[in-house]
């Protein structure tokens, strides 16, 4: 019997109910069944594997639906017989025969075709393959990732590659189908434009009939969705691909896709209750079988975020919150200090002294803690201390000789560390304590898979901060989106530095202005981050003035929207999702490479088509360009 996966039920398209007849097939190869006995039926597809005994030969033929055994007899169809002598893994062929029930004993539970065979009575080759560089019909079988992605169209075939690209293809129909059932619009926006940028670096295409110009692709469709939205859209959605010259990561890629929306007289709540209902919806429709954590979604504000999780992306499928020692340091130290004089120095100069409990890492070894001193470090952290309470309950550490025993015992409630349990420690600057227990935090649980790998914990952050100062600029930036709205009780923060005195300086009150800004999280991902707008022309001024940006800068990046904003624009908002980690963390990847068809590699290129690539000297001329290389090489 054949021992191949599962594969067939995994890959029936939901709710596909077209005939695929033609002449080459009467049915796909994952559809004939054991009432279908006695039929006469045609089949086309790959072969998966061949076994030859003789005068008895097996075909095991694959399509995109499944996988059908067709046998070949010598006795009954000699000259089928012979094609099949011939074939080889991966020939396309076309069999026609009877749907016969197997011998008992025979069938293949593993297979929704199990209970049948095709006993055939003509074989044709369709077209022949070399032996393919990799095993296509091994699915765990490890291969190099470069030969994967030079024969792509190989790598697809596999069984796994197959599931993904129908589970991304099951995602993107459900978010068609929900937003058309809630009145969204979808309307396609041009991919030659002029940068929008979204903080990295623009892709851009020289113009042939303006020589000298050149347009930008998108980074995303924002100011053109605004426009939309002046234009009295409404509510439009896009299933839009977006381009960034940025370092490439596992979540990351120079081209990717997003879904973007934008609705018309919203607030952060209409947006926000939108983007949820549809989020569960979608989920379910796309990977019925994977629980949500919670719903309503968890909201957290950035502000909380970071002190709970020590990140704006938290997982939380899990616990192991973050914890301040600080107050209780204090108290038990009397003085204001604690014994220890790395924490005491740190909560004197305005620092924290921030813990996670690590569950049953007590007797981790010497090597296993240095190791995570290590960690901490890389994460930015001058140290690690620890507290490791044992079976017993009994707390030890090696800086109990100076933290005394009111001080551990200190540590130990507040931080409600059970027998078994680890205290970690950091002190230092808050936003470094934070940061590096927040790696901590993730790190540990994905040791001690402490996380449902099954379950889908989506939740919010918002309220982020509106503005981060830039010491070496000297002005404001925007930390999410220039176009974002503050929330309207910090819009009095801004209001200062409008009127004459236009120098912005780190202590504006503006550092304290709240953005309606969201990012919707799922399992320790940001999936996707959005905003209600600024829609009135004199607020979208103070905030660019904010950004150090000139009157004249801004007309010229963001003309058309300061233009369209004087002609009625409605209050908007909107989010961006990245498709491709929804994709991947749906599918239980941790890189978006596995659910795109065709992705580039960490230096950006398409191994398949081999992009990119000199073009030819015609195409320079054309441009009106020349290639000035580092070292002044001209066009080759
Ligand atoms: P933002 O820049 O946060 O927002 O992008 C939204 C989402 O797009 C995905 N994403 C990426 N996915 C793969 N590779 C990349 N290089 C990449 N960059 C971003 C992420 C991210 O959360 N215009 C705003 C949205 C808005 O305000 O409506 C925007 O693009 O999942
Ligand atoms: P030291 O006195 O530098 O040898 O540090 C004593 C212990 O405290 C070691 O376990 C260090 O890892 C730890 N430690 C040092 N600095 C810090 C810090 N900033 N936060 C937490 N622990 C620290």
């Amino acid at each position: 019997m054949t021992d191949s996966p599962p594969i067939d039920r995994a890959l029936q398209a939901p709710g596909a109910t077209a005939s695929v007849a033609t002449p080459y097939r009467t049915h796909t190869c994952g559809q004939l069944r054991a009432t279908d006995a006695g039929a006469s039926a045609r089949l086309a597809g790959w072969v998966h594997r061949r076994r030859d005994h003789g005068h008895l030969v097996f075909l095991d033929l694959r399509d995109r639906y499944g996988i059908t055994q067709v046998v070949v007899n010598e006795d009954e169809a000699p000259r089928a017989h012979k094609v099949a002598s011939r074939t080889r893994s991966e020939f396309v062929v076309t069999a026609e025969g009877t749907v016969a029930a197997r011998l008992p004993g025979t069938e293949n539970d593993r297979l929704a075709t199990g209970a049948i065979e095709l006993r055939t009575t003509d074989l044709q080759i369709l077209s022949e393959s070399k032996t393919p560089p990799f095993y296509i019909n091994e699915p765990d079988a490890p291969i190099d990732e470069s030969l994967r992605l030079k024969y792509r169209y190989l790598d697809l075939r596999r069984e796994p590659m197959q599931q993904r690209l129908l589970l991304r293809g099951r995602l993107v129909q459900a978010i068609r189908e929900v937003h058309h059932a809630h009145a969204f619009v979808e309307v396609e926006t041009p991919d030659l434009i002029k940068s929008t940028p979204e903080g990295a670096r623009d892709f851009i295409v020289p113009s042939r009939l303006q020589p000298g110009s050149v347009y930008a692709l998108p980074q995303s469709p924002q100011q053109l969705k605004q426009l939309l939205m002046v234009a009295g859209m409404d509510r439009y959605f896009q299933i839009a691909r977006c381009f960034r010259d940025e370092d490439l990561r596992g979540d990351r890629q120079p081209e990717f896709t997003q879904l973007d929306l934008e609705m018309s007289f919203v607030d952060e709540a209409a947006v926000m209750a939108f983007v949820e209902q549809m989020a569960i919806e979608v989920s379910a429709a796309a990977v019925p079988d994977r629980p949500l954590q919670a719903a309503p979604f968890p909201r957290f504000t950035y502000a909380e975020a970071m002190e709970r999780f020590g990140t704006d992306k938290p997982d939380v499928r899990f616990g192991m919150e973050l914890i301040d020692l600080g107050p209780a340091l204090e108290r038990s130290g009397g003085s204001a200090a604690s014994g220890f004089r790395v924490f005491d120095d740190a909560l004197a100069a305005g620092g924290r002294v921030m813990a996670v409990v690590a569950p049953r890492m007590a007797d981790a070894t010497r090597s296993r803690i240095d190791e995570l001193v290590d960690q901490a470090r890389r994460f930015g952290a001058k140290g690690l201390a620890h507290v490791a309470v044992n079976s017993s309950g009994t707390p030890s550490s090696p800086i109990a000789k100076f933290l005394g025993e009111e001080s551990i015992g200190a540590i130990v409630s507040v931080s409600g560390a059970e027998a078994g349990d680890l205290v970690l420690m950091v002190a230092d600057t808050p936003p470094i304590a934070l940061d590096v227990l927040g790696h901590l935090r993730t790190e540990l649980a994905t040791r001690l898979q402490l996380a449902d790998p099954n379950v889908l914990a989506y939740c919010w952050v918002h309220r982020f901060p509106m503005y981060q100062w830039d010491a070496e600029l000297g002005r404001w930036d925007a930390t999410h989106n220039p176009f974002s709205g503050v929330l309207p009780e910090d819009e009095p923060l801004l209001a200062t530095l409008s009127g004459d005195s236009m120098r912005p300086s780190p202590d504006d009150p503006a550092g304290r202005a709240r953005a309606m800004q969201y990012d919707l999280v799922l399992n320790g991902w940001e999936l996707g981050g959005g905003s209600v707008r600024i829609h009135r022309r004199d607020l979208l001024e103070q905030s660019f003035a904010l950004q150090g940006h000139s009157l004249e800068a801004m007309q010229e990046k963001f003309g058309a929207l300061m233009r369209a904003f004087e002609y009625g624009a409605p209050p908007h908002g909107g989010i961006a999702i990245g498709i491709d980690r929804w994709a991947a963390l749906l599918a239980h990847q941790d890189n978006i490479r596995e659910v795109m068809a065709f992705p580039k590699t960490q230096s950006g290129s398409d191994l398949m088509l081999e992009a990119p690539s000199p073009p030819d000297p015609g195409q320079w001329a054309e441009l009106g360009l020349r290639f000035v290389g580092a070292s002044g090489e001209r066009n080759r």
